[in-house]
């Protein structure tokens, strides 16, 4: 059992909360902070948490602050994660754990010296559809990855300082790319370095200095290629879907839109749909229990696991680290329009890693390429020659 406290009360500190207090979890909420009374008078009230507070030091330092969670903005998570390096709390960060590769460094940095634990809460890394999509792949169900996309698009996110480039980092790849980057990077493996970026990134649609919509291709040193799809300017609600493409086999995951339970509704009565649902009335795509298929219950179970058994976690300061790496290169390769490296600083999985040959013999002499039955009744086999090169087609 653990003492919580969670910094900022706003979107995903409330999420949290309900992922945490309405499941009768033996972890408790004992402390929060928010900048207004207002907000943090409201969720403590919500969520019956005894100590409320409007000064962040006063929160992170109370004495049943055991595990801080930090709900905040990205500009102030810096300032966060050093109070809890300063009173030696365990500390879970949300995402992204920081707006540049540099200024996560310096808190992974301060908290491995620090000797604290330090979780990044990367939710969509914890979702019971990708949990079982992981293992699938670990399994070897299919093969080899060769390419890992995951696409998280809407219309926009809720909060003035999201909109704000210097409050927030960056636009959609900063907020929704962090997601995808970790997604793929899971898939084709967290010990496979990633080496460059390619982006398109445009502000098509809202009136900001950040972009609002983005492309891009991360290249992976097994040859593997990793993609995100991000936007704040999708229409028709929260797009979530990963697509794994391996030698042995294909997953697709639709995590939001479509997961098979809809309702049609004239309009009459009110209620919420599901996180940035457009429209409450016509044909409804709701989500049956959000937090659990955001991953949150399944992210905080690990961390506390974690942190009671003395072990890493799935997603570490280090993976957000990482993850800050790879979009520092693709706002680098938006702007230059070329492949740009990926400068990490520490890294920490595998090195001279080369692309696997996984090609198949027919015969001691070639090839296989593929073999098709055609409408005919024929059945083709292509085949290549090891020496000459030289490509034919066998009918039998
Ligand atoms: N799926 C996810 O994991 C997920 C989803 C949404 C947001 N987030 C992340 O959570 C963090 C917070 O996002 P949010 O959507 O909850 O934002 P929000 O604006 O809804 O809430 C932020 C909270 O911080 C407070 N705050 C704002 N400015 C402050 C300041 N200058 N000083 C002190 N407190 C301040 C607000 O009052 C509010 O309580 C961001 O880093 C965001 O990227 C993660």
């Amino acid at each position: 059992m653990a003492n919580l406290c969670i910094l900022g009360g706003g979107f995903i500190g409330r999420f949290y909360a309900e992922s945490l207090v309405g499941r009768r979890s033996k972890d408790k909420v004992k402390v929060v902070y928010s900048r207004s009374e207002t907000t943090v008078d409201r969720f403590a009230k919500d969520y019956q948490v005894p100590a409320a507070f409007t000064d962040m030091e006063a929160a992170v330092s109370h004495q049943d602050a055991e595990i801080v969670i930090i709900a905040l903005p990205n500009y102030l998570h810096e300032e966060a994660v050093m109070l809890c390096v300063k009173h030696k709390k365990s500390v879970l960060c949300t995402k992204p754990l920081g707006r540049t590769a540099e200024e996560a460094l310096r808190m992974l940095e301060a908290v491995e010296k620090a000797g604290i634990f330090g979780g990044y809460l990367e939710d969509l890394c914890y979702t019971p559809k990708f949990q079982k999509s992981l293992k699938s792949v670990q399994d070897g169900a299919i093969g080899r990855v060769l390419w890992a996309k995951s696409r998280e698009t809407h219309p926009g996110p809720h909060a003035d300082w999201f909109w704000d480039l210097e409050a927030a980092g960056g636009g959609a790849i900063v907020d929704l790319g962090c997601h995808c980057i970790e997604i793929s990077r899971n898939f084709i493996g967290k010990d496979i370095r990633p080496l460059e970026v390619m982006c398109w990134a445009d502000t098509q649609v809202k009136p900001i200095d950040a972009e609002d919509h983005a492309i891009g291709l991360v290249k992976y040193e097994n040859g593997a290629i990793g993609q995100f799809e991000v936007s704040w300017t999708f229409r028709g609600g929260m797009d979530l879907r990963d697509e794994v493409m391996g030698t042995e086999g294909t997953i697709w995951v639709n995590s939001w839109l479509r997961t098979g339970f809809e309702i049609f509704t004239s309009g009459e009565g009110k209620g919420y749909v599901a996180e940035k649902a457009e429209v409450d009335k016509g044909w409804q795509f709701p989500v049956g229990d959000e937090a659990h298929e955001l991953g949150y219950p399944n992210m905080f179970i690990d961390m506390f696991d974690a942190i009671e058994k003395g072990t890493q976690p799935q997603e570490t300061f280090y993976d957000g680290y990482v993850v800050n790496a790879v979009i520092d290169a693709a706002y680098k390769s938006a702007k230059t329009k070329l492949w740009e490296p990926v400068d990490l600083k520490v890294w920490r999985g595998k090195t001279g890693v080369t692309k696997p040959s996984v090609f198949q013999e027919y015969d001691a002499d070639h090839w296989l390429i593929k073999t098709e039955k055609l409408p005919n009744g024929d059945q083709v086999t292509i085949v290549r020659h090891k020496e000459s090169g030289k490509v034919k087609e066998i009918v039998g």
